[in-house]
């Protein structure tokens, strides 16, 4: 990036704002984009997990101008429009809770956290709410209440609302399993908080920045029995494991589990932003009215793009090729676990895989100074990733879904050659 770029960037976004890229982006296409210099990267960041459709899917790029042609904006309170209803019903109808559903649009995925534990406490009458260690679920003080990963995202901005209980959350390859994850529930609701007091659980199917680590059927069934056996909600944070990440539409599909209450966000629009709060209608609806809204809330351009992505999903056969995705991506980086004794786990579902650094298989020490260059290295061969993590040494990968096989080989292959020269 030129100096002066450089400047324009120190001189008007707060210095806490940063980028990992060194340039402006000036195209996408699909899993490609080009910076200011014409430097080409294949996109395994792919706006933190939101182009699961890739950049500019034409079948997105249609509906919006579409859109376009009609207005802009109104916000639903006032004058409601189909395609907000459309999305609305898309959703009930997919996503998987077996009772009716009703859904409601916002605009961002902490946005849809603070809706769905708004609407938790309400209809059940009850304060606390139990979240996990690792979890991340927004940067509002709510949803930085709820995250369960200090650095960077709570440090220094305390104090946090009350009422927000830590859980610990299964890591197997750190040794907390899924019976002790449990217990740690299990001993809360013993020891620190009444279950009659409590209005929710809210969990990730899978950790994203946690660290990409999958919670088992198992553990998920248990917390489910045990919200139904206190009454306590089970509320699904699926704003990174939705709309095919985890190799189903969404990552309550993937492991047969189903909550009360999911919310959704990230890939929902091709990059426009929405998000939702999907859950069963007796809960719903059991607020007053009025009582929730959004200005913003389902923009009538997010709407559309969020039907061109279901109409990718259906027409492109887009679950086929995130499963082919995944095997293949398994196979090359379970392989290479094989050859460097750097990388010590490969895990996750669907494409969401997430490679943790060490600085050997025998101590596992958590090596983020390695995993960093490994990801710079991938940066000059035209490969763009990130970390994430507790510990900040665990790669993932994010890529569209709909990236050609060619370019998920070329960027296996890129992975691969920097590992191996690290
Ligand atoms: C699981 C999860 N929940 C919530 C959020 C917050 O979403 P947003 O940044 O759209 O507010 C994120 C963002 O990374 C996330 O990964």
């Amino acid at each position: 990036m030129s100096n002066k770029d450089i400047n324009t960037i120190k001189e008007n976004v707060p210095a806490s704002w940063t980028s990992s890229m060194d340039s402006f982006i000036v195209k996408g296409k699909n899993a490609e984009i080009w910076d200011r210099e014409n430097n080409r990267y294949i996109d395994y960041v792919g706006g933190y997990a939101v182009l699961n459709t890739g950049h500019l899917n034409p079948r997105v790029v249609k509906r919006v101008e579409d859109q376009l042609k009609n207005y802009s904006h109104s916000c639903f309170a006032f004058a409601p429009h189909e395609n907000a209803v459309k999305v609305a019903k898309e959703i009930n109808e997919r996503y998987p809770i077996k009772e009716n559903t009703k859904t409601f649009l916002v605009n961002s995925g902490a946005e849809s956290i603070e809706n769905a534990t708004k609407i938790a406490r309400y209809f059940t009458k009850r304060k606390n709410i139990i979240a996990f260690k690792g979890g991340f679920h927004g940067r509002t003080y709510l949803t930085m209440g709820l995250t369960g990963k200090d650095n960077p995202y709570k440090t220094g901005f305390g104090p946090f609302p009350e009422f927000i209980h830590h859980a610990e959350y299964p890591y197997l390859y750190r040794d907390v399993s899924d019976e002790v994850a449990i217990d740690s529930v299990n001993k809360l609701l013993e020891n620190n908080v009444n279950p009659d007091d409590v209005a929710a659980f809210v969990v990730e199917v899978q950790l994203g920045e946690g660290g990409y680590i999958p919670a088992s059927k198992q553990f998920l069934a248990e917390l489910r029995r045990i919200s139904n056996e206190k009454g306590i909600l089970l509320i699904f944070d699926e704003v990174q494991t939705g709309f095919g990440r985890t190799g189903e539409m969404f990552g309550a599909d993937t492991v047969n589990v189903s909550p009360d209450i999911a919310t959704l966000a990230k890939g929902i629009a091709g990059g426009f932003p929405l998000a939702a709060v999907v859950g069963k209608s007796n809960i719903m609806d059991s607020i007053h009215e009025s009582g929730i809204g959004s200005t913003f809330g389902a923009s009538p351009i997010s709407c559309a793009a969020a039907l061109g992505v279901l109409e990718v999903f259906d027409k492109d056969d887009l679950i086929k090729n995130t499963k082919q995705h995944a095997e293949i991506m398994n196979k090359s980086l379970k392989g290479l676990m094989e050859e460097s004794t750097f990388i010590g786990d490969v895990r996750g579902y669907g494409t969401m895989i997430g490679v943790e650094i060490v600085e050997n298989q025998e101590t596992k020490i958590p090596a983020k100074d390695i995993a960093l260059n490994i990801i710079d290295n991938c940066k000059t061969n035209g490969l763009l990733l990130v970390n994430c993590g507790l510990e900040g040494n665990v790669i993932r990968f994010m890529g569209p879904l709909t990236t050609p096989i060619n370019q998920v080989e070329e960027a296996l292959e890129i992975f691969k050659n920097s590992v191996i020269n690290i």
